[in-house]
């Protein structure tokens, strides 16, 4: 799901403020730099006594700034100058001190006062908080948090664990790569800000005896990267996954299911709770008729056993079918005929939209194509990492909800 330089022409300002966590702002910055942005580190006086800025400097490839009073600046305004071209300042570690500073809007140094003149319509602010647990939830910083959010900044974690303290409680400041993905998603336009989405992923197992099952190919991958995409975009996101071995998004609800009826009893009672149903999973049409409690054994006879099916319950006819019905849409994995077997799916299951896809050309693996069928006609996403893919479903997906809701107005 891997997606090439997700940070490729973006300007980003990496603030450091005092903290021992400046240490991990270190690899940050590395990250960021390695997911293609471009990065300008300012640091304020107090981060210069936990690393220095020539290690910022030769991670970021830039001069750091650490005053306002910088001389290389030629009208010397780099508190104005570092945010006007940048998506976004992120401030990691966000000591409780700098955020008291953001609640208040003072600006004595340069890396709060180029938040505060940051034009905020166009250049996101992400906080990363970084403190011992008592400073943390001292209703003094907690204040400070819900008036910074209030004011339009992304709070990021903290995480919770052992602190340099030596204590343990909230207060560590997110990893590298979480902050890096928090960024990622924080710059993805809110498509479905305030949406609830409900997501179906990976394959059903329908058990034959405690041992063996009826499963499927399907490694999850493209519900899982739609899921992230929904959240990215704004949406709460539930994911109702089927057995895959695969990390839960940041911030959307993981429900796990084995089978066919387990899936169809986790999402029909909460379909109607939510805006959009993504039909991702590629459910067993069979199971077996009966389960038997033990091993099945060969038993030394010639003769096979065999095994009488039941047909499972839709899941997505059924959420179909609700008189509250979310947006639905269902995928088609085929060998052949995309459009045509796409199109027969959008008549039988009664659905707005179905996404198209070859199967065996897409099961496992990182890529895929896609082919969005619906009454208007056929769009093709052309063959991408299944994120990319996601952010564009998501996108089209936002747009017909949009117009579903015009008519309905
Ligand atoms: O019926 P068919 O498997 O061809 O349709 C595929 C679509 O229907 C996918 O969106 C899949 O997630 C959904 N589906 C379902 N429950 C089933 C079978 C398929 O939700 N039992």
């Amino acid at each position: 799901m891997s997606e090439p330089m997700p940070l490729k022409h973006r300007r980003i300002v990496l603030g450091l403020s005092g903290g021992i966590a400046c240490y991990k702002a270190a690899e940050l910055a590395r990250e960021l730099v390695k997911a293609g942005a471009s990065v300008q580190v300012v640091m304020t006086e107090a981060a210069e006594a936990f690393i220095t800025p020539v290690t910022m400097q030769a991670l970021s490839g830039h001069a750091v700034y650490t005053s306002q009073w910088d001389a290389r600046e030629g009208n010397n305004m780099a508190h104005i100058n570092l945010t006007r071209e940048a998506d976004a300042v992120m401030v990691a570690p966000a000591s409780a001190d700098f955020i008291a500073k953001i609640a208040h809007g003072t600006a004595d140094d340069l890396l709060s006062l180029l938040c505060l003149a940051r034009p905020r319509e166009r250049c996101a602010l992400l906080l990363a908080p970084a403190m011992n647990r008592e400073m943390w939830s001292h209703p003094a910083t907690q204040r400070n948090v819900a008036q910074v959010r209030d004011d339009g900044a992304l709070v990021l974690g903290p995480g919770s664990g052992d602190q340099a303290c030596g204590e343990t409680g909230d207060g560590r400041m997110l990893e590298a790569l979480e902050l890096r993905d928090e960024l990622i998603a924080g710059l993805q336009p809110q498509h479905l800000a305030g949406k609830r989405v409900l997501v179906t992923a990976g394959p059903t197992f329908e058990a034959i005896d405690p041992v063996r099952g009826i499963t499927n190919l399907s490694s999850g991958k493209m519900g899982f990267a739609i899921a992230r995409a929904a959240r990215e975009a704004g949406a709460q996101v539930t994911l109702v996954a089927g057995p895959v071995a695969l990390p839960t998004p940041r911030h959307v609800q993981r429900i796990d299911v084995q089978s066919a009826q387990q899936m169809h009893d986790a999402v029909v009672p909460i379909a109607a709770a939510h805006d959009v149903f993504v039909a991702t999973a590629a459910v067993a049409d069979w199971r077996p008729a009966t389960f038997a409690q033990r091993k099945i054994k060969k038993d030394g006879s010639k003769t096979t056993p065999v095994f009488e099916l039941t047909e499972n319950p839709d899941i997505l006819a059924a959420v179909a079918r609700l008189p509250d019905r979310p947006y639905c849409v269902g995928f088609a994995a085929e060998t052949d005929d995309l459009a045509r077997n796409a199109r027969e799916k959008l008549a039988r299951k009664n659905v707005p939209l179905i996404v198209g896809n070859l199967g065996p050309a897409t099961f496992g693996r990182d890529d895929n194509a896609l082919l969005l069928v619906d009454a208007q006609g056929e769009r093709q996403l052309a063959s991408a990492d299944k994120l990319t893919l996601a952010r564009e479903l998501v996108r089209e997906i936002a747009e017909r909800l949009a117009t579903v809701a015009q008519r309905a107005s």
